[in-house]
């Protein structure tokens, strides 16, 4: 995971994703749920370039953004010179104070590869919320994806930024691996004088997951489900869930 959306790639992941997501709308989904349960301090992990981030600080809310990569914390740090980034790990996290929010959006759970993974983030989750506090996460369902991408071998996502059209091309092996966990390949270029140029190469294994594992894994990590979202996103369909900690 230590070249997850590094250095050039934090870049082009900024610049393709405002095309892929309308984050006006994704943060009033976000933001509905989270008022809904009238939370009031918010972390998101997987922060990413700070595009929610910018939304809640517009709003004046209580926010932190935290994310493993260093180079995403930097162009969110730039987007939002006034918000607090922490550079950290979902898996093993300890905020000074808990909140009453913990959101993971944009399919970050899609890196969370083994059990123990999950386990450990639910568990970190689970110590840095308030009594009352809910976690909202997406995630990429497995019974849609797998099908769809036996299918289609390789899936193109064009995208136009700041006047300059890129394509990401990605190819998904989905042999060999445990847990439903795919080795994704994916090629990103620019389209100049009608021309591919390639910009750079992303490989990285990803996990998708069936809506019941989720339900175990939150069950043996004494969460209850308060709301299950079929939600279509860009690309690929999600669950959004919303959960709360069971008193032990
Ligand atoms: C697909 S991006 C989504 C970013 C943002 N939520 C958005 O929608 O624009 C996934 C993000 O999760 C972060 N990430 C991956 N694994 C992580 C981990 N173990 N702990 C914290 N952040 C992680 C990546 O660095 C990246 O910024």
């Amino acid at each position: 995971m230590a070249n997850l959306y590094d250095g050039k790639m934090a870049a082009i992941f900024d610049a393709m994703y405002q095309t892929f997501i309308d984050y006006d709308q994704e943060y009033v989904f976000y933001n509905e749920l989270i008022q809904e349960n009238n939370c009031k301090s918010i972390l998101e992990i997987g922060s990413g370039t700070g595009n929610l981030a910018k939304r809640f600080k517009e709003n004046d809310q209580e926010y932190i953004g935290l994310d493993y990569s260093q180079s995403m914390i930097a162009i969110a740090q730039e987007r939002n010179k006034k918000s607090l980034f922490i550079h950290g790990d979902m898996r093993d996290f300890e905020l000074t104070t808990p909140v009453d929010a913990i959101i993971i959006t944009g399919r970050s759970t899609s890196y969370l590869i083994s059990n123990e993974d999950i386990n450990n983030t639910f568990d970190s989750l689970y110590k840095n919320l308030n009594t009352q506090g809910v976690i909202i996460f997406d995630f990429i369902d497995a019974n849609r994806f797998i099908p769809f991408i036996k299918q289609n071998q390789a899936i193109l996502h064009e995208a136009t930024y700041e006047g300059i059209n890129y394509i990401r091309e990605s190819h998904w092996k989905t042999t060999s691996l445990e847990n439903f966990m795919l080795e994704w390949s994916a090629q990103y270029y620019t389209i100049v004088n009608d021309q591919k140029e390639i910009i750079t190469e992303d490989l990285s294994t990803v996990r998708v997951f069936t809506l019941n594992e989720i339900e175990l894994f939150l069950y043996l990590n004494n969460f209850e489900i308060i709301r299950t979202i079929d939600r279509k996103t860009y690309a690929y369909d999600t669950y959004v869930i919303m959960a709360k900690k069971k008193m032990l």
